[in-house]
């Protein structure tokens, strides 16, 4: 960026403020832990813990058992995170493609989260999952104008509420699941950051809404947060360089293959809940594509849609997941964003803050606003 230091937004979420307008995105199965979490609300960003099958770690881990064990953990996490913290914002990402997502919205509240950020699906009913937590934020994820002004319509008809902020992931470049109807969806430029942003933000404008929005999705560096908030972004999420740092919950093995990653071993493929991802080109996922996946049983019902539950076709997404945090490479399901091979060293969580806000100066909140 150029030499003169730019003002960072004030990002507001609710009644929450972090220092910074930088929010590591959740990323599951255990990619962004509690250490994760905890270390970047702590260094002044949101830090999101994911709160996807966390009981998959616990002994004796069932189709009985699964919703209850996975609560348990997640209450757990996030009070180790909150410790980590020191008072910095948490929140909690819960993902409505998940059969137990109500229970972990609400031990999510319980626990103590400041923000519970959902997406994968349509969160339409989030306000009411968190009645009795009116300090908790909501925080839909969309990728086009039209799903955000869905969510806002049903929020205002039927809760007298609007998510208190936005976040916009662009399927042409995040990691994990896309928030496209298929494969060739996924690049459409339709639904790339440069377009989107903007017209939510106008859309937002014309509606006399003040809802902060959060761009996501192939972020790595202070000229593309600038790019962002040019755009009227008042956030920026990142997924991928956070995934990479030392805090990083995933195993050595996980960080190791992101530094191993070229261009070409970055490919999309089509998950067992429907949605398109974006993932390393690993053994597992070779013989995927290739048409080879041995069928798999199906040990508990995570997703409320699933064809490797339903037709035992695919394969289990659970299981993938896991194996991919604990560094098995023959087995495991690496998502990343396209940027993965930019990744070059494991930073420490505070390396990578200073570096981002290279060229920022925090906003002067004692002067008048021009405007
Ligand atoms: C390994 C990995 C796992 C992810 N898991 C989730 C998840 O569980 N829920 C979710 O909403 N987004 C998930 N995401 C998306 C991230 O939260 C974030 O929005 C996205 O990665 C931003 O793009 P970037 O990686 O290019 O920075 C995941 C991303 C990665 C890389």
């Amino acid at each position: 960026m150029d030499k003169k230091e730019k003002e960072l937004p004030v990002l507001r979420i609710g009644k929450h403020q972090p220092k910074y307008p930088i929010v590591q995105g959740g990323m599951g199965v255990m990619i962004s832990g509690p250490k994760l979490a905890g270390a970047v609300a702590a260094e002044g960003g949101i830090g999101t813990l994911a709160s996807v099958g966390l009981g998959v770690l616990t002994e004796g881990y069932n189709a009985r058992n699964f919703a209850e064990r996975n609560s348990m953990m997640l209450k757990k996490y996030i009070k180790q995170a909150k410790d980590i913290a020191m008072g910095g914002v948490l929140a909690v990402n819960c993902m409505c493609a998940l059969c137990d997502y109500e229970s972990l919205v609400r031990s999510s509240c319980e626990a103590g989260a400041d923000i519970i950020v959902s997406g994968a699906g349509l969160p339409l009913k989030l306000p009411e999952l968190t009645e009795g937590f009116p300090d908790v934020a909501l925080v839909p994820i969309v990728s086009s104008v039209k799903a955000a002004n869905i969510i806002i319509s049903r929020w205002k008809k039927h809760y007298d509420r609007c998510p208190d902020g936005i976040v916009v992931e662009t399927p042409n470049t995040a990691g994990g699941h896309l928030g496209a109807r298929d494969i060739p969806q996924v690049s459409d430029p339709a639904l790339s950051l440069r377009n989107v942003v903007p017209a939510l933000v106008d859309y937002l404008k014309e509606n006399l809404l003040d809802i902060p929005v959060i761009a996501a999705g192939g972020i790595w560096d202070s000229h593309d947060m600038d790019g962002a908030f040019s755009m009227g972004a008042k956030g920026v999420q990142l997924g991928t360089r956070f995934a990479a740092t030392e805090e990083g919950d995933a195993s050595d093995r996980f960080k190791q293959s992101y530094l191993d990653s070229r261009e070409e071993d970055v490919v999309l493929i089509n998950s067992p809940c429907g949605l398109p991802g974006r993932a390393i080109n690993s053994p597992m996922v070779k013989r995927y594509l290739a048409g080879l996946q041995e069928r798999m049983p199906c040990r508990t019902p995570c997703l409320t849609h699933c064809i490797c539950r339903i037709k035992h076709e695919t394969f289990c997404i659970a299981d993938a997941l896991v194996n991919a945090y604990r560094g098995d490479w023959e087995n495991g399901l690496f998502f990343c964003g396209s940027n993965v091979p930019k990744v070059s060293s494991i930073m420490k969580v505070k390396e990578l803050m200073n570096e981002l806000l290279e060229g920022f100066k925090l906003p002067d909140l004692t002067l008048p606003s021009a405007s």
